[in-house]
C-alpha cells in the first residue's frame, strides 16, 4: 500500500491566498452586484513594459524560424540572462560568477525548493509573521521549525538570540508582510550568527526594487561574509510584473561548502545545480529574453517607472490610515501597507467586515502567523482608480 506523507496533515487545510480566494469567490456568488476591490494578494495590475513586450514579440518569431528555433534550454538559464542579472549585482557592487546564479520559474518556488537540499532534521527558523511558503513547505517536509517574533516592540525585525539555535534560518527583507526592512548592521548579526552556528540563510529578496533608503542592503551578498553562509532568491514579479510570466532567480554562492558525515566535500552550488538539472527544465526561452530587457538601462527606466506608480498607491493608502487614526507600518520600502486592525477586532473579523460592508479584500495579518493576528495588510498593486475607490470606501467603516 501506497503510504502517503502524513506532514501534510499537519499543514492548515489550505494556503492563505487559496483560502481568501475561496472566500471571496463564495461572496461574490452571493452578492453579484457588488463591485469588488481587491488589495489582498500582492498581483500586479500594470502590465509588462514596451522593451519586455517588444523582446517577447522577438523571441516569439525566433521560434518561428527553424534557424533560430530553441528546444530545451539550460537548465541554470540562458547565459544572456545569468550574464544580465551578473551585471545588474555588478552594478551595486557585488561580484558574481554566472555560475553561482540560476534562473528560476519565481521565488515562490524556490524558496520552498530549496528544502531539498537539507536533511529533514535540521532545525528550521522562520520569523512570525512572514511569507507562508516557508512554514508550508518546511511542515510538509516534517522539519522542526522555531518562530521568531516580529511585532511592534521590535519594528518588526527580530535578531538573532544566542539561547535559540536554528540551522537554517529565512529572512524576508523588506518583509513581507510588515513592510519592514532591515539594515545592513542588523543583517551583519544574522550573518554573524549564522556563521558562529554553521547555520544558512535563506534570504528571500524578492521586494528588493521597492526599497527607498539608499543606505539599506537590497541584497545579503552587501554584507561581509553572506557569501559563506546566504543563499539568495529574487524574483521579476513585482519588479517588472513578472507575477503571470514567472521568472527569478536564485544565487547559490560557491563559498558554501560543509563536510558530509563521511568527511567529503558538499557544495551548496553543485547541490543545487544537481537538483535543478533533474528535476527543472529552465524557464522558457521566450520568457528569458523579455526578463533579460528588464535589465537594461531603458528597462530598469521602465520599471522604476512602474513601481513608483505602485508607491503612490501606498501613500494613498498610508494617508488614509493616518486620516482614520490607524496605526500602520510598511508603504515606504515596501508594496505594503501592514496596519493594526481598528477596536481590536481578530485579523479575520475584519477581514469579513471588510468585504462585507465595503467589498474591499485585504490579507488577513494572523495568515502569516500568529503574531500577525489583530494585523491587516493591504497590497498597493491595484491601480489607481480602484486604491482611490477602496479607501472612499475604507474611510465610511469609521464614520
Ligand atoms: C503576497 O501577496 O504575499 C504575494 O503576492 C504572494 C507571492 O508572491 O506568492
Amino acid at each position: 500500500m501506497a503510504k502517503l506523507n502524513e506532514n501534510y496533515l499537519n499543514l492548515k487545510e489550505s494556503y492563505l491566498f487559496a483560502d481568501i480566494a475561496k472566500r471571496v469567490a463564495k461572496f461574490s456568488e452571493e452578492n453579484p452586484d457588488k463591485k469588488i476591490i481587491r488589495l489582498g494578494i500582492g498581483d500586479v495590475t500594470k502590465p509588462l513594459n514596451k522593451t519586455v513586450i517588444e523582446n517577447l514579440h522577438l523571441a516569439v518569431d525566433e521560434m518561428s524560424d527553424e534557424k533560430t528555433f530553441k528546444g530545451y534550454g539550460p537548465e541554470q538559464g540562458y547565459d544572456f540572462l545569468r550574464n544580465a542579472i551578473k551585471d545588474y549585482y555588478n552594478r551595486k557592487g557585488i561580484n558574481l560568477e554566472v555560475s553561482e546564479i540560476f534562473v528560476s520559474d519565481g521565488a515562490k518556488s524556490d524558496t520552498g525548493n530549496i528544502t531539498d537540499l537539507f536533511s529533514v532534521d535540521n532545525i528550521v527558523m522562520i520569523p512570525d509573521p512572514v511569507y507562508p511558503v516557508y512554514v508550508d513547505t518546511n511542515i510538509m517536509n516534517g522539519r522542526e521549525i522555531v518562530y521568531i517574533d516580529a511585532n511592534k516592540d521590535n519594528d518588526f525585525l527580530p535578531l538573532p538570540d544566542e539561547n535559540k539555535k536554528a540551522d537554517l534560518i529565512y529572512i524576508c527583507s523588506p518583509n513581507n508582510p510588515t513592510g519592514a526592512c532591515y539594515n545592513k548592521e542588523q543583517l551583519k548579526m544574522w550573518v554573524d550568527y549564522a556563521l558562529k552556528n554553521e547555520a544558512i540563510i535563506l534570504f528571500d529578496a524578492a521586494y528588493e526594487c521597492f526599497i527607498a533608503d539608499d543606505s539599506l542592503p537590497t541584497s545579503i551578498f552587501e554584507i561581509e561574509g553572506a557569501r559563506k553562509c546566504a543563499i539568495e532568491f529574487c524574483s521579476l514579479s513585482k519588479t517588472a510584473g513578472f507575477t503571470g510570466t514567472r521568472c527569478g532567480y536564485t544565487i547559490v554562492p560557491k563559498d558554501i561548502v560543509f563536510k558530509s558525515s563521511n568527511g567529503s566535500d558538499m557544495s551548496l552550488n553543485q547541490m543545487w545545480n544537481r537538483r535543478q538539472t533533474t528535476k527543472f527544465n529552465g524557464v522558457p526561452y521566450i520568457i528569458q529574453k523579455g526578463a533579460a530587457s528588464v535589465f537594461t538601462e531603458e528597462g530598469m527606466k521602465m520599471s522604476k517607472e512602474t513601481i513608483d506608480y505602485y508607491k503612490e498607491n501606498a501613500r494613498i493608502i498610508a494617508n488614509t490610515m493616518e486620516e482614520c487614526g490607524i496605526n500602520y507600518y510598511g508603504g515606504i520600502n515596501s508594496p505594503y501597507i501592514w496596519f493594526e486592525c481598528p477596536d481590536n477586532m481578530g485579523s479575520w473579523d475584519f477581514f469579513d467586515k471588510m468585504l462585507n460592508e465595503i467589498a474591499v479584500v485585504g490579507t488577513p495579518g494572523v495568515g502569516f502567523g500568529k503574531n500577525g493576528d489583530g494585523y491587516f495588510r493591504l497590497s498597493s498593486f491595484g491601480n489607481r482608480e480602484a486604491t482611490i475607490e477602496a479607501m472612499e470606501r475604507f474611510k465610511t467603516l469609521f464614520k
